[in-house]
Formats: structure tokens, C-alpha cells, sequence
């Protein structure tokens, strides 16, 4: 069972291959720092617009803080524009990042409507002409995309992405405009990664060990990308690890939850990211799978401010 182990993209090396993937409105500093706490070999930033960092957006500077703790990191980015990534790749902000990730599969309209995410794997080559630019800077530079809008036209695009020079690739198995009810398809990934020689990530419905084992095992991708799976429960990272070594996975307490939401309490004000949605949504998440949850989480859910959050899991 040799799956879980170091791993290099270009000149960044990984404890494991176990990534957290990048998540707009979760996968903030004290997010990535606790899941690494749990595991996690590689983390990213939440995908962030080009544009938005090109003009200095406040809301966008937050989601760019990054520390020593939260080693290695890619920074996610998409966009429309070529022009605009050969701009931010002479911004001195590259530098504290290990890698750049192109984001070429988001479907959310607002995106897509845009030119970017998903929209772009109708365009191979303005994803190459992006990959181009950032390799041109000598930064490492990878990409996560879907299977496009048509399922054969993965590979073609896969391969495009590695004539441009891409040291990696995480491939999310659904077509552009598939939810995730519609089950992620990993036989794509193997046929991927039969075709090109960069490593490939795998990604899509991976929830326990188990998964792991079976999309290593399905698809001989050469690491691995948690989403949903974390949310709420960045404690994955280490039930695969302990899965890997023992062969056995553990329900999580009550205790175990709370102490892991209240780290992040500590990291958001630590950092100084405290946003309230954002705090809701992942707290809604951690008051789940155990006797009383709903309860607890509907007297969550009332609470207005940070001051009552942390009374509140002072008190549970
Ligand atoms: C709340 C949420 C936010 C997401 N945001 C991003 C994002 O910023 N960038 C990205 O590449 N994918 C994003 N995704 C997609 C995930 O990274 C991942 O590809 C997808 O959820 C499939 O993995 P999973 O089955 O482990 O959830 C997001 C997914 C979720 C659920």
C-alpha cells in the first residue's frame, strides 16, 4: 500500500500526496493551517480573479495572507485575459507562493460569464498562452481542470497544458456544467494520466481512506485532492493517514469537533480573517454526524457575533 508518499512538482517538494483542495469561502489562512495541523501534504489559496488582484480589491488582499506555517502553497487564479497574467507575474506578491495554480474548471456562471474557470477549456491555447507567461517568470505553474464540455476532449487538453510547460495537473472528473449529485467519473483521470508524464492529481468524491486506496488504485494518479470532504472536518487528513497505517477508520467525537472548530476561531483571530459567513458555514459544518447535532447547529446558527461564537463553544 505504497500510495501515500513525497512528492515534488517541479522544484516544490510535498511531505505527502495528500492535498486540500482550493475552496472559494473556506479554504482561507486558518483553514489551511488546520488541516495541515491534520495532514495535509499541499494546500491553496481559494481561487481569486486575476483582475481583483491586479486592482488591489480589499476583500481579495485577505484571501492572499499567507504564513510560514502554510508551506507549501499555491496561489489559485483565473482569469480572461493573457495579458492580465503576464502582469501578475511581475508582481513581487508571486514570490511568496510556491506555485501557480490556473483555475480551468469552475462552472459558476459568474465566472464562466467572465471568460475564466471553466470557460477557458474551450480555449486550450489562451490556457497555454497563461501557463506560457507564468513559466516565462520561472515560477512553478500547474492546473486543475474539468473534462470540458465534451468528455474526449480531455486528453487533448491535458496534453496541451503539458506542451506548455505545466509541472502538474489536477483533473476533476465532470464535464464543465455537471454538479456534484452526478458522480465524478475517475476513469478520466486514468486515461490522463496514461497520456501524459507530468504528475496528475486526482480529485473528485474522495471522503475516507478507502476512497483513497481506490482512486490509487483505479487511476495510478500520483497524488491526491479533498474537497468537500473537508469541510468541516479537516480531521480526513489524518483518518487517511491513520486508514493507511492501521487499516482502520474512527468516528470522530463530539469533544474532537469542537476542539477543532475553536482552533480555528483562534487562527481567523490570530490572522485577522474573521468573516461571519464564512465562520457560520464552516462552524454549520463541524456541528455534524453525532447525537444532538441538528439542535446544537440551529442554536449556532442564531448566534450574531464572533464574541458569541467563541461563548458558545466555550460552553458545548
Ligand atoms: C465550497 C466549494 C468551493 C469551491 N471552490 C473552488 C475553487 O475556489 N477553486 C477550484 O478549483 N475548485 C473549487 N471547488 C471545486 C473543488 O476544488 C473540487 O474540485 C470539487 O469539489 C470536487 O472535489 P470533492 O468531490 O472532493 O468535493 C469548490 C468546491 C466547493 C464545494
Amino acid at each position: 500500500m505504497g500510495y501515500l508518499k513525497p512528492m515534488r512538482i517541479g522544484n516544490v517538494r510535498l511531505k505527502n500526496n495528500l492535498f486540500l483542495a482550493p475552496m472559494v469561502d473556506v479554504t482561507d489562512l486558518a483553514f489551511r493551517e488546520l488541516c495541515r495541523k491534520q495532514g495535509a501534504g499541499m494546500a491553496y489559496t481559494e481561487m481569486i480573479y486575476v483582475d481583483a488582484i491586479l486592482h488591489e480589491n480589499q476583500k481579495t488582499l485577505k484571501m492572499l495572507k499567507t504564513s510560514i506555517e502554510d508551506k507549501p502553497i499555491g496561489l489559485q487564479i483565473t482569469g480572461k485575459n493573457v495579458s492580465e497574467f503576464e502582469k501578475l507575474a511581475k508582481l513581487d506578491l508571486v514570490n511568496d507562493y510556491d506555485l501557480i495554480d490556473i483555475n480551468c474548471g469552475c462552472p459558476s456562471i459568474r465566472i464562466t460569464g467572465n471568460q475564466a474557470g471553466s470557460y477557458l477549456l474551450n480555449h486550450p491555447n489562451k490556457i497555454s498562452d497563461m501557463i506560457k507567461i507564468l513559466k516565462n517568470e520561472n515560477l512553478t505553474v500547474t492546473a486543475k481542470i474539468r473534462l470540458g464540455f465534451k468528455k474526449n476532449n480531455v486528453v487533448k487538453i491535458a496534453k496541451s497544458i503539458e506542451k506548455a510547460g505545466a509541472d502538474a495537473l489536477t483533473v476533476h472528473p465532470r464535464l464543465a456544467n455537471q454538479g456534484a449529485s452526478i458522480p465524478a467519473d475517475w476513469k478520466w483521470i486514468k486515461k490522463v494520466k496514461q497520456e501524459v508524464g507530468i504528475p496528475v492529481i486526482g480529485n473528485g468524491d474522495i471522503f475516507s481512506g478507502k476512497d483513497v486506496e481506490r482512486i490509487f488504485s483505479e487511476t495510478d494518479c500520483d497524488g491526491v485532492m479533498i474537497a468537500r470532504g473537508a469541510i468541516g472536518n479537516p480531521f480526513v487528513f489524518k483518518e487517511i493517514l491513520r486508514y493507511f497505517k492501521t487499516g482502520k477508520e474512527k468516528e470522530l467525537s463530539l469533544e474532537e469537533k469542537i476542539k477543532s472548530f475553536k482552533q480555528y476561531l483562534v487562527l481567523v483571530k490570530k490572522h485577522q480573517i474573521i468573516d461571519m459567513g464564512r465562520i457560520k458555514y464552516l462552524g454549520g459544518n463541524f456541528l455534524k454526524g453525532f447525537d444532538g447535532a441538528s439542535k446544537l447547529r440551529e442554536k449556532f446558527m442564531r448566534l450574531k457575533n464572533f464574541d458569541e461564537i467563541l461563548e458558545f463553544v466555550r460552553k458545548v
